[in-house]
Formats: structure tokens, sequence, C-alpha cells
């Protein structure tokens, strides 16, 4: 990565460190992000065009509070402070900052106070943006200038442009943040000087290389989903090592209409080396009489790690686990409720010790969007990238109350009628999720002139950019109205139709 401009981000702790990565990533700026704890000389090794430190949960008064070498600020190349790192670069520059003033948490307005080379001329002179402070700067450090303060008065944004020192006290980094893109850029460009010299298929070329050095001869084992994560990770090491990527994919039963079928015809043309193992029965034996939703997640997770066990052993030589995880799968499993079984799912954590297996994550940096755009860099459809999430147990999660096979072909037939009305009104593409769920209740109906007495499906379509919180669609009620009927004339197990119209929260997508 030499060749590339570099801006290196030192990273205090803030949740949004990768936010701030990835926002460079959307200006063609390569950036690393190195532990606040690293030397300049690490810092330097990257010849940087800049530098930016993070924001961080921590006080700067703190006594044991996180700091970063001073020579950093040495090293010539302007350095942009944001939140906990405006504070940090005040504080080491002279400047004081108190603790237990005004914190601010949440969207601010702020107002430009002088002349800005981070707020360009051409943003307005008041913006909202995201605070999340206890502390500010109350005293500038000598030859800074504040160029804006927040309506309570706060110092928002301090400069000082002969020294090559920039700090936002708020986070540009994320939406909620009005003209961020625009300040980061100015950093960027403006006043870092890159000229955008990257974009992902450097990431592509750039990982293939550290996989194949990592690897060297070993082989690396692979439990494909037929989702977009692990099929990107999979392809990605595929050209990195190519046959000796091993990759399983178990069918659990609990997929789609035809999705096995198709999901393994497409990685066989993308040349991967897939061993194909049918476990449906195991898991619908193992399925047998539970109703409890957990319970269903748990005996998912620990059969799916069973057979994915039994296969794996079998590939002689393996030393490496590979895994689909992406960025916010690292944040979830730290923090989100729920997190712990959704991962059991797919989770190392999960797997058995004795497999002793060194895990590759080349996505765990990278965004949903990311993972697609290179999916498609690297020779993946649009139909297999654009796929909608689909969650690791599968239908049983929408499959409510027992679950048979008669009940899950019933869900599957009306599933997929959902989703052939969906594509041919042109909807499917637009929406993140959408499928049918099966409910473990009968209703009464009539059928030419009988009396029928069967299960309700409900369909769930919902928007959302991340799965944390959804709105429900408002689907056309003439697309409504033809998969209702299509499902009740063409499903017999089904007389009857409903429409989910909760979003999330307080529902959650999958109903169970
Ligand atoms: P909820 O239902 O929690 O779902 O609103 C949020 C997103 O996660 C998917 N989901 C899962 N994905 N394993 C997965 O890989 C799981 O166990 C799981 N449960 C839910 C769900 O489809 C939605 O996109």
């Amino acid at each position: 990565m030499a060749q590339n401009e570099n801006i290196i981000i030192i990273n205090c702790g803030s949740q949004f460190t990768q936010l701030i990565a990835r926002r460079l990533r959307e200006m063609k700026v390569h950036s690393v992000i190195l532990n606040w704890d690293s030397d300049s000389a690490k810092v330097s090794s990257y010849s940087p065009k800049g530098v930016i430190i993070s924001g961080g949960p921590d006080s700067v008064n703190n006594p044991d509070a996180i700091t970063i070498d001073p020579k950093i600020l040495a090293l010539g190349c302007p350095v942009l402070g944001i939140c906990y790192g405006m504070q940090l670069l005040a504080k080491l520059t002279g400047g004081v900052v108190s603790s237990g003033g005004s914190p601010e948490y949440g969207v601010t307005r702020i107002h430009r106070t002088s002349q800005s080379r981070l707020l360009g001329a051409s943003l307005p002179d008041t913006l909202n943006v995201l605070m999340s402070h206890g502390d500010n700067v109350s005293s500038l450090p000598e030859g800074f200038t504040a160029t804006s303060a927040t309506d309570g008065g706060v110092i928002s944004s301090i400069e000082s442009e002969a020294k090559g020192f920039y700090g936002l006290q708020f986070h540009p980094e994320v939406v909620h943040t009005e003209h961020g893109m625009e300040i980061l850029r100015a950093f960027a460009f403006g006043i870092c000087g890159c000229s955008g010299d990257w974009d992902l298929s450097d990431w592509v070329n750039v990982t293939v290389g550290r996989i194949r050095e990592a690897v060297g001869g070993d082989k690396v084992v692979c439990g494909l989903s037929g989702g977009v994560d692990s099929s990107v990770s999979a392809v990605l090491v595929n050209k990195a090592i190519g046959q000796n990527l091993r990759c399983v994919f178990v069918n659990h039963g609990l997929m789609r209409k035809n999705e096995p079928e198709e999901v393994m015809e497409s990685y066989k043309a993308l040349g991967l080396n897939v061993v194909y193992v049918d476990a449906s029965e195991k898991f619908l034996e193992a399925l047998k009489g539970v109703t409890e939703p957990e319970q269903k997640r748990k005996i998912i997770g620990r059969l799916f790690i069973e057979v994915f066990d039994e296969e794996a052993r079998k590939i002689e030589g393996a030393k490496w686990l590979l895994q689909g995880t992406i960025y916010p799968d690292v944040i979830e499993s730290g923090s989100k409720k729920g997190a712990a079984v959704i991962k059991s799912h797919h989770n190392v954590g999960g797997l058995p010790e004795h497999m002793k297996l060194k895990l590759l994550e080349p996505l765990r940096d990278l965004f949903k969007d990311e993972v697609r755009q290179i999916g498609r860099l690297i020779g993946l459809a649009d139909s297999f990238v654009e796929r909608q999430p689909f969650p690791g147990p599968g239908l049983a999660v929408r499959c409510l109350g027992e679950i048979t096979r008669k009940r899950l072909d019933a869900l599957r037939e009306a599933d997929a009628i959902f989703r052939e009305e969906l594509k041919s009104a042109g909807l499917y593409d637009g929406i993140w999720q959408s499928f049918c769920v099966l409910l473990p209740v009968k209703s009464v109906g009539v059928m030419g002139d009988s009396r029928t007495y069967r299960e309700v499906a409900a369909l769930r379509a919902i928007h959302s950019q991340d799965a944390m919180t959804a709105e429900w669609v408002r689907i056309d009620y003439d697309v409504l109205d033809r998969t209702a009927k299509r499902i009740c004339n063409e499903v017999k197990e089904i007389n009857r139709v409903v429409l989910d119209i909760t979003s999330k929260p307080p529902a959650t997508i999958e109903w169970e």
C-alpha cells in the first residue's frame, strides 16, 4: 500500500473510529487505523499525509487517561482531533480542558465564529452536528482560534493553520452531522493535499496479497451460508490461495424455495471448492416438537457447529477458519442485546476448541454496502450481491410453532409467491427484507361452497439501513391483493393472509 496516500487514524476508543475510515474510503482516500499507543516512528513509517485522532470515552483530565505519543504532533503533517481527539490535541499543545461544565449529547446547533479552513466558506454559518462530550476546551492553546461555538457557548471547533492543527468537538463522520463529509473533505483534500488515488479495487489487491502471505501453503476451511458476506470472503480467499480453500455448505433444510440448489450453482460458477452437506433430516429431527424460539435457535446453532465440525475434520491439514464477519457484526457482538444468539450460528466462538483453527476475517473492517461493491468487483452477479439478508436459523424463525416438513413446505411456497409478486411489480430490489411468516393459528374460511380451517400467513416487508431499526414498507394494495389471492389458491395449508405493519422498534424484523 506504500504507493497510496495514507491518513493515519489514531484510535482512542471511539465507537465511530471505523466510520471515519469508511468516510475516507468513500472519498477514495486510504487510511490506516493505529491504536492510541502507537509511537511516532510507527506513524511516520506510513508517510502519512495527515493524522486524525479519534474520539474516545475517557476524559483527558483523568490521571490514567489514554494519550498519544506527543512526537506525532511534530511529524509535520496536519492533525485533526475529533471530540476526545480535539481535547487531547488542545491539552498536549498547552490548552485547558474543563470537566463538569456543560455536557452535550445529541444533535446540537453550532455557529461559525471566525473564518475557518475546516468549516469552509461554502458551508452555512449555522450547522446541526452530533455532539457527545462531557468535557470541553475552555482555554485555547497559543496560536489557535476558535472557529465555531454551540448555542450554549461551548467551543465546537478550533484551528491553528500555522501549526497545521485542527479540532472538532463534534463528529463529522456520522450522518447526523450536516455537511460532515465536506468538513472531512476539507481536511483530507484541502489541508492534507490528498488526491483521492485509492479505491476498493486497491483494497481487493492488497487484501488478496495479505491473505496469500498470511496463509502460505496452509489449507483454509469456510462455512458458506449462501449469504453475501461469506460468499465474498470465500471468493477473495479463493483468489489468494485457490483450491487450498475448502468450503462447506450445510443445507439445514430451512432455506427458501430452490435456494440450496441456486446457491450451489453460483458457488460452482465462481470456481469455489465446495462440499455440500444435506443435513436437513438431522435438523428436522432435532427440532421436532420444539416451539420455543430461543430453544429453536440454540438447537440449530449447536447442530450447525456439529455438522460443520464433522465435515471440517475430514479436511486434512486445515489450519485456518474463514469467516464473513463484517464490521457491524463486530459492534453487535459487543453491545447488541441478543447478539450472542445471532453470533452462535456463525461465530468461531462457538466452534470446538480442539479444532485449533486460526481465524481469517478479511471483511472485518467493512460495512455491508462496501462488501456488496467488492462482491461486484470480484465477479459476483448483481442478483447474488443484492440478496436480502437471511437469518442463520433460516425459516425456523419464520415458521412459528412446531417445525414440520409440511409446514416448512407451505411457508416456502407462500414466501416464493410473495417474492415473485414483488419482483414482477419491480419492488423487490428496493426492499431491505421481505418474507412470509407462517402462524400457528387456524382460522375459518370458505372456498367454493366448503368450509376451510387452515393456517395464517403474515407478510412482512421492511426498509432499513442496518437492521437496527426498520420501517414497514407501504406496498401497493394491488400487489398485496394478488399475493394474498395466489397464496390462498396455491398453498392448500393456508386460507388467510395478513400484513405486518409494525416497525422496529417496537417489533423486531423476524418474528422469533
Ligand atoms: P431482528 O429480528 O433482530 O433482526 O430485528 C435483525 C436482522 O438480523 C437478522 N437475523 C439474523 N441473522 N442469524 C443471522 O445471521 C440470526 O440468528 C438472526 N436473527 C435475525 C434478521 O433477518 C434481520 O436482518
